[in-house]
Formats: structure tokens, sequence, C-alpha cells
């Protein structure tokens, strides 16, 4: 079977109603990125991270995978599939995705605050543990944090994702406006003679010379006409 490889952004789980972060009225618009996505402003306020992560993963109770995720999903009957997301949410695995990278981290775990990727300190929530409060502590005696990889932090997961580009035979990218590096990057990874497919509704500019097939479509469609051009 071919290697299907696919960055996945943002987009991929806007029809499943959570915000995008860069459109008009998107999470980054409401929240600033400063305040509530950096190491400097968790150390100026935890609560207000601490409840901002509490209010996105109590979200994830009452959202569900779209069509795109679905369809994903069902190109594992005919491929490869390596999922790489820079999502934090849940709705790839929930869609029955079996090998998901989380560049980003993932809402449903936490963390120590001293060494947030210290593996023995890294704790999967069950629904009932979703609120988490300031006094809650990992195995070190630190705040429990939320396991999310913050501007201006290492992204450990991308050394493998780089790893999985290079192996793609078909490479798509959905829903990212492709402003974050390193994961923007990894567009330069993916071998010359592979196909490279990108789906969003909107004009996405994308900083590589190659030939890409754009489906200008969101994700349930754009996956749909995705499936059915591989697949014919
Ligand atoms: N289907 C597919 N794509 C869509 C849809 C849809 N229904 N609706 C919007 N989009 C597209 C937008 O056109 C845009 O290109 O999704 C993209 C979302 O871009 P961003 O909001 O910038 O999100 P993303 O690229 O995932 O952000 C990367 O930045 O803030 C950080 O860590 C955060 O992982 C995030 C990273």
């Amino acid at each position: 079977m071919k290697n299907l490889v696919i960055l996945s952004g943002a987009g991929m789980s806007a029809e499943s109603g959570i915000s995008t972060f860069r459109d008009a009225g998107g999470l980054w618009d409401k929240y600033p990125v400063e305040q509530v996505a950096t190491p400097e402003g968790y150390q100026r306020n935890p609560e207000l991270v601490i409840r901002f992560y509490n209010e996105r993963r109590k979200q994830l109770l009452e959202v569900k995978p779209n069509l795109g995720h679905e369809v994903l999903a069902e190109l594992e009957k005919y491929f490869n599939v390596i999922v790489i997301t820079q999502n934090v949410d849940n709705l790839h695995e929930r869609a029955g995705s079996s090998h998901v990278v989380h560049l980003h981290g993932e809402l449903t775990k936490v963390c120590s605050s001293y060494d947030p990727n210290n593996g023995d300190y890294v704790k999967e929530l069950k629904a009932e543990e979703y609120e988490v409060k300031i006094g809650d502590l990992a195995g070190d005696g630190s705040q429990l944090r939320p396991f999310i990889v913050w501007f201006g932090e290492a992204v450990p997961e991308i050394e493998t994702a780089m790893r999985y580009v290079e192996s793609a035979d078909i490479f798509v990218i959905i829903g990212t406006s492709m402003n974050v590096y390193p994961a923007a990057g990894l567009l330069n990874y993916v071998p010359r003679s592979s196909e490279v497919y990108l789906i969003d509704p909107k004009e996405v500019l994308v900083n590589s010379s190659r030939s890409i097939h754009v489906i200008q479509k969101g994700a349930s469609e754009g996956m749909t006409e995705l499936l059915s051009r591989l697949c014919k």
C-alpha cells in the first residue's frame, strides 16, 4: 500500500464547530495569543490559562468528528495513512484514524509545569477530570499544566513528523493557513516524486515552487473529492 501522509490544521475541525485561529472571529481574535498560548502568559496568570484550556476541553464533549475526519479514517482501507495534526482536539482519533501525531500537544492530556515533555508526568485525563484546578499537581509536585506546545516552545514531535513526510507517496495539506513553523516547513520534506494535494476553502499561500493539486473546498466536501480522485 502507498503511504498517504496528511498535515491537518484547525480548518479540519471547523465543520465540527471548533473555531479556527486566524479566520475573522477566530480564537486569536477573542483571546490574546500571548496571554493564553505562551509560557510567559502562563507564568503571569496560570489561572486564566488553565481556565482557557478547561473550556476548550469541555467543548470536546460537545462536538463530534465531521465527514472530513471520517473520510480520512476510511482512507486507511486503501493507504498506510499517517495523520500529522496541529490540532489539539481528539477528533481524528474519535473518527477512527489509527496513527495520529500531535505536533502541538493534546487537550486530553496534562503534564508537569517544570518539564512539560517528561513523559513520566504526562497524564491522560478522563472526561470527569477535564476541569483542572489550581493546586492539582503533577507527579513531580508542580502545578498540572495543559499538554500543549505554546509559542516559543520546542516541538518535540517534529522529528517524527519529518521522517513520515519523507516516506510520503501522497502528501495532503488540509485546513491550515501554513503560517506556523516548523509545521508549515514539513512540505519541504516531501519527496519530489510525490503528489501533493491542498484542501482549503480559501486560497492558501504556500512557500514552495512545487506543483500542488488544489481542492478549494471545506474539509467534508474536500476529503470526499480527494477520496474519489485517489480511488477512482
Ligand atoms: N474546511 C477546511 N479548511 C477550513 C475550513 C473548513 N470548513 N474553514 C476554514 N478553513 C481553513 C482556513 O481557510 C485557514 O486556511 O483553515 C485554515 C485555518 O488556519 P489557522 O486558523 O491559521 O489554523 P492553523 O493553520 O491550524 O494554525 C496553526 O497556530 O495558533 C496556532 O497552535 C495553533 O495549531 C495552531 C497553529
